[in-house]
């Protein structure tokens, strides 16, 4: 085969070298929409794709967690403003459902039968290496050994706040004994000695370690606060006050977890600067 010499490859003997990296033609026939409402694919393709924006996350905040091990701020920070990239292209991939109306939900909600958001094995994971963590989380994966051993895994490690608040301790910064001590296969819960250390922080130099950390996991909360937001007022807006198809009660229970603070004392701090 004869072709221009500034014109792209076309000969390969097998798969192209695209497909072995990037694995397309695996990945673009994992849609199987159950039901025959032309909108579905993109409900499905959308959740896909957080699926993977989550995969990233959680790649980036071991990174990070890794590095404050290592007394490395710079290299957690450099994580960390990764995620904060991905996580505004996670929550820009909203846009495909922000609009959705209860009837056309409707069109393949029964489809999901029991399905639901709050099974996802990769979100879990990001809840907990941001301190939310219950061993009863793990329960719905008791069928899928590899999810459950790596969910498992993480239940017992320390959380991204722990390693932070682990780093900034070595550093002499005033952070209880307890806190360091805690349980981190619990939920972190919000503290008054660290409340304080953040509050001490935030009066200090802007240019200082600690206060430019304290930033970049405050840009996270944010977003991840967002993410649950928008989740929120898409769901209001497919499905009003219904029950949900995991079980809960909807909008009503999303709420809840929406008021919840990530890095609670970095907020709460800001009051005491
Ligand atoms: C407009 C479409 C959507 C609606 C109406 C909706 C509805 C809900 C509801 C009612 C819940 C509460 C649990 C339940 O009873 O099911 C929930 C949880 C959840 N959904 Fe969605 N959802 C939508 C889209 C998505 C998408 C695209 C994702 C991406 C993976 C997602 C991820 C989640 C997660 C992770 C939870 C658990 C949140 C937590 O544990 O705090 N949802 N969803």
């Amino acid at each position: 085969m004869s072709h221009d010499h500034d014109a792209p490859t076309l000969d390969f003997a097998g798969t192209t070298p695209y497909e072995d990296y990037v694995h397309a033609d695996v990945l673009t026939h994992l849609q199987q929409p159950l039901s025959d409402d032309p909108g579905e694919l993109a409900f499905l393709v959308t959740t896909q794709v957080m699926e993977l924006w989550f995969t990233v996350i959680v790649h980036e905040w071991h990174t990070a967690g890794n590095r404050l091990r290592e007394d490395d701020p710079y290299g957690a920070m450099e994580a960390l403003q990764r995620s904060t990239y991905e996580l505004r292209a996670l929550n820009a991939s909203w846009e495909p459902l922000a609009h959705l109306t209860p009837a056309r939900f409707n069109s393949y909600r029964s489809a999901l039968g029991e399905g639901s958001g709050f099974q996802s094995a990769m979100y879990r994971r990001m809840e907990f290496l941001l301190g939310d963590k219950s061993a009863s989380l793990l329960v719905p994966h008791r069928g899928s050994p590899r999810v459950y051993d790596e969910l498992e895994k993480a239940l017992h490690e320390p959380c991204l706040y722990d390693e932070v608040l682990r780093h900034l301790a070595r550093q002499g910064l005033p952070v209880p004994d307890e806190v360091l001590t805690r349980d981190v296969s619990g939920r972190y819960e919000p503290h008054p000695g660290v409340e304080e250390m953040w509050a001490r922080v935030y009066a200090g130099d802007p240019q200082a370690e600690p206060y430019r950390l304290g930033e970049a996991l405050t840009e996270v909360a944010e977003l991840v606060w967002r993410w649950r937001n928008d989740h929120l007022v898409a769901t209001r807006r497919a499905m009003g006050a219904k029950a949900g198809t995991g079980g809960s009660a909807g909008v009503a229970w999303l709420e809840k977890r929406a008021a919840k603070q990530v890095f609670p004392e970095l907020w709460t701090a800001r009051s005491h600067v």
